[in-house]
């Protein structure tokens, strides 16, 4: 037997040094004891919901009906005709299976499209706060990140158009902007359609690209969400991903990327030298999907949260203090607190997981590290009936932070 731990060399750390930015180890509780604890940390879809029995017998089916195409070497082309399908109906944009890229989830598509315009030293504008899972990909392409500040309605278009005229007269390329227009990852909020409006026209008169990302498509909980970015374009200038990791499962790794020139995503396709997403994934999703399984799966999971995110308000009106404020997001699977600015989030992160509740501090949601005083709550994951519990020690760990 060869001893693995033995076999260390410079090189391998030398590369360590190098690559090993990564995220600090606090929130992602790897090294937390093994102990029980109500978390609000990630943004991972409800288990006991996945829709294990209906795949599984789905499977049975391709796999007796076709099973060649699956197996091999392939593209699943069913998944991008049942989704340009959708998107006619959905947001009445004339469009084919042409006009989509199916990849290995939404974060390949946002790295793919980074391939296809960075150059080392570019400006990606992303949202404050943020994803950081994108920024990271932005990082990794050796983009410059600057960060357009948000209200309550969301990006705010005037001071975006400052930052790009800014950024534009310091000599720094700007390649695109990247959103996340839609019950927004952290803040839960949703950009108002004459706002969508000024974007696109912003950014057509600065000549940057849109990164559209609607991961959460679908999850409305409560009123009307306005069209695409993508829908609302006249210029051709908007990419836009998705994702079926929040309404079917991220396990199967189904992502996609659309724009108006399918010319582009002949070429977007040919960066990806990591290999192609699974075909076999693909075709058991676009099976699912034609069944009408995708839309009935959608509508039991708005149930679901919808709960979640009404018990996680009510416990946030009960147990946080005087001077905080929260979103109230009309879909997706996140909240948005902020506290007075006197709590460091960071800081009591060891007490709360101490007292059996975690979370995301703001500051892991912004590139610059601001929002110290912010935490990112998900109620995606995190049973109903420990919501309020786990908000109660929350609240109680903040007192003391205030107190003390
Ligand atoms: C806003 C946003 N975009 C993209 C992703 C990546 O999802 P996937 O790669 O599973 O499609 C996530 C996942 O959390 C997300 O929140």
């Amino acid at each position: 037997v060869t001893d693995v731990t033995a076999q260390t060399s410079d090189y391998t750390s030398n590369l360590l040094a190098r690559r090993a930015g990564g995220a600090p180890a606090a929130w992602n509780n790897m090294g937390a004891k093994p102990r029980k604890m109500i978390s609000f940390t990630y943004g991972l879809p409800d288990e006991p919901s996945f829709p294990s029995k209906e795949l599984a017998e789905i499977t049975n089916q391709v796999m007796s009906e076709q099973a060649a195409p699956i197996l091999q070497y392939g593209y699943p082309r069913p998944l991008a005709e049942y989704l340009a399908g959708f998107i006619k109906k959905d947001q009445g944009l004339d469009i084919t299976a042409d006009n989509i890229l199916i990849t290995a989830g939404s974060g390949q598509a946002i790295s793919l499209f980074c391939r296809l315009t960075l150059e080392p030293g570019d400006y990606v504008v992303v949202e404050a706060p943020t994803f950081l899972g994108a920024v990271k990909t932005f990082q990794n392409q050796d983009a410059q990140i600057a960060e357009a500040p948000m209200d309550d309605e969301g990006l705010i278009i005037e001071e975006l158009d400052a930052l790009l005229t800014q950024l534009k007269a310091e000599g720094k390329r700007v390649k695109f902007i990247y959103t996340i227009p839609t019950f927004q990852n952290p803040t839960g909020r949703t950009l108002g359609l004459e706002r969508r409006k000024a974007l696109i026209e912003l950014a057509h008169r600065h000549e940057v690209f849109i990164l559209e990302d609607d991961a959460y498509h679908g999850l409305l909980y409560q009123g009307e969400v306005p069209s695409w970015l993508w829908t609302l374009d006249p210029y051709g200038i908007v990419f836009h991903c998705g994702t079926l990791s929040k309404t079917l499962a991220p396990g199967m790794r189904l992502g996609w990327i659309g724009c108006a020139r399918p010319e582009l995503l002949v070429v977007i396709n040919s960066l990806n030298d990591g290999g192609p997403t699974s075909s076999y994934s693909g075709y058991v999703a676009a099976k699912f999907a034609e069944q009408g399984l995708l839309a009935k799966h959608t509508r039991q999971l708005i149930d679901i949260y919808r709960r979640k995110r009404d018990r996680m308000l009510a416990g946030l009106e009960r147990y946080m203090p005087d001077g905080s404020k929260w979103t109230e997001p009309q879909g997706g699977f996140f909240i948005w607190l902020e506290l007075p600015e006197q709590v460091d989030t960071v800081k009591i992160l060891g007490k709360a997981q101490e007292a059996g509740v975690n979370y995301l501090p703001g500051s892991a949601c912004y590139a610059s590290g601001k929002g110290r005083n912010c935490i990112r709550l998900a109620f995606s994951l995190v049973k109903l009936e420990e919501i309020e519990p786990g908000l109660r020690t929350l609240g109680e760990v903040i007192s003391q932070a205030l107190e003390g």
